[in-house]
């Protein structure tokens, strides 16, 4: 394992000139699947992050580089690598967030779906290793498929006895990323302050972005806010297929989940009115699992916000994806209990 020379008295003095308070409290966020094309753009961005104390770095392989290389970076965190099975424990000790992009990921012609009997069992053997090292950790699913990888980690943790539904996200992010510079672009507005719920859950016609709901407001056709649900839904898709066999996003994935993983350590920190678009359990259609906008508090999901009005075409988009969803759940269930 590397260590990095940084230490927790620097961090304090950085954050003392940074924020008006000095009492950010030590967080720990550990990356299983760092070494890998989300892990290290996602370790990179997680180190500059300055609300963490500590970021664990774990992969089956190549953890020790990527911590010594990430470890040379001059903000406050230490950083530790970590390599194999028997080092996964020590990994997720005392942690406070545990971010998952381990799993193998699309290449062209494959749905997520076909990706379920590997990442399955990735998934299923790391969640026991959370339930029995780090059981109150909020878990930030990004491995695919999402829809089911998720509700696989319920179930992980239902048997461990170590369940909390406030504390389990599938990390849906990059659609909202998406929907708002395809956004920004058709409506020709500034990116930045534009804001898109997405909704239902991550994979093609179960993503759900809500333009009707968009902020600014902009005068788009049918035609136009069509063409952008499509380009959102398949924007994985576009770059799985421009990667030609080299992988999915991983990159702007790296960005989404460190927005997300940020998130999430304001809401764990107190900050308030910390809102962010997650696949979470959720009672706002009769699916188990659905993703929205979800307030984020000091226990991980503090409410679950409703839908909002939907436009006929989103009405629509919502009862298509359904079926779909409804079954991706429902696989990942059986899976875990099998
Ligand atoms: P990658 O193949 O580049 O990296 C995956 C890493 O996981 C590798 O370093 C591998 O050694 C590691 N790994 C495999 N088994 C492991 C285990 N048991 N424990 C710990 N690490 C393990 O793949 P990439 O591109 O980083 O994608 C990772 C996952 O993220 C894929 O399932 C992909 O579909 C998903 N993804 C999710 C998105 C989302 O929006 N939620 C967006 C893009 C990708």
């Amino acid at each position: 394992s590397a260590k990095a020379l940084t230490g927790t008295a620097s961090r304090s003095s950085l954050l003392r000139r940074g924020y008006s308070s000095d009492s950010v409290p030590d967080r720990k966020v550990t990356i299983l699947g760092a070494a890998g094309g989300i892990g290290q753009p996602l370790s990179l961005l997680m180190k500059l992050n300055p609300l963490l104390s500590n970021l664990a770095l774990y992969d089956i392989a190549n953890t020790p580089g990527v911590a010594a290389d990430v470890s040379h970076i001059n903000t406050g965190s230490e950083v530790s690598g970590y390599v194999g099975d028997e080092q996964l424990g020590k990994a997720l000790e005392g942690s406070d967030i545990v971010i998952i992009p381990a799993g193998v990921p699309r290449k062209p012609g494959m749905t997520r779906d076909d990706l379920f009997n590997i990442n399955a069992g990735i998934v299923k053997g790391l969640c026991q290793a959370i339930a029995k090292y780090c059981p109150h950790a909020l878990v930030n699913m990004i491995s695919n498929p999402v829809n089911s990888t998720v509700p696989i980690a319920a179930e992980v943790f239902k048997k461990a006895g170590t369940y909390d539904e406030k504390r389990l996200f599938g990390v849906t992010s990059l659609d909202v990323v998406r929907a708002r510079t395809f956004y920004a672009g058709k409506a020709n507005v500034p990116v930045a302050g534009v804001n898109i719920p997405v909704v239902g859950g991550h994979a093609g016609v179960t993503i759900l972005p809500l333009f009707s709901q968009a902020n600014p407001k902009a005068n788009l056709s049918d035609e136009e806010i069509v063409a952008l649900t499509k380009r959102t839904q398949d924007g994985g898709t576009e770059v799985v297929e421009a990667k030609a066999g080299k992988g999915s996003a991983t990159l702007s994935m790296a960005y989404a989940g460190a927005l997300f993983a940020d998130a999430c350590l304001k809401g764990l920190n107190g900050v308030p009115d910390v809102v962010e678009c997650t696949f979470v359990q959720s009672n706002v259609t009769e699916l188990p699992f659905f993703a929205s906008k979800v307030r984020l508090g000091k226990n991980g999901v503090e409410e679950i916000l409703g839908l909002g009005p939907l436009s006929d075409f989103e009405k629509q988009g919502l009862e298509n994806m359904k079926s779909e969803l409804k079954s991706s759940i429902e696989k990942g269930i059986t899976f875990a209990n099998k």
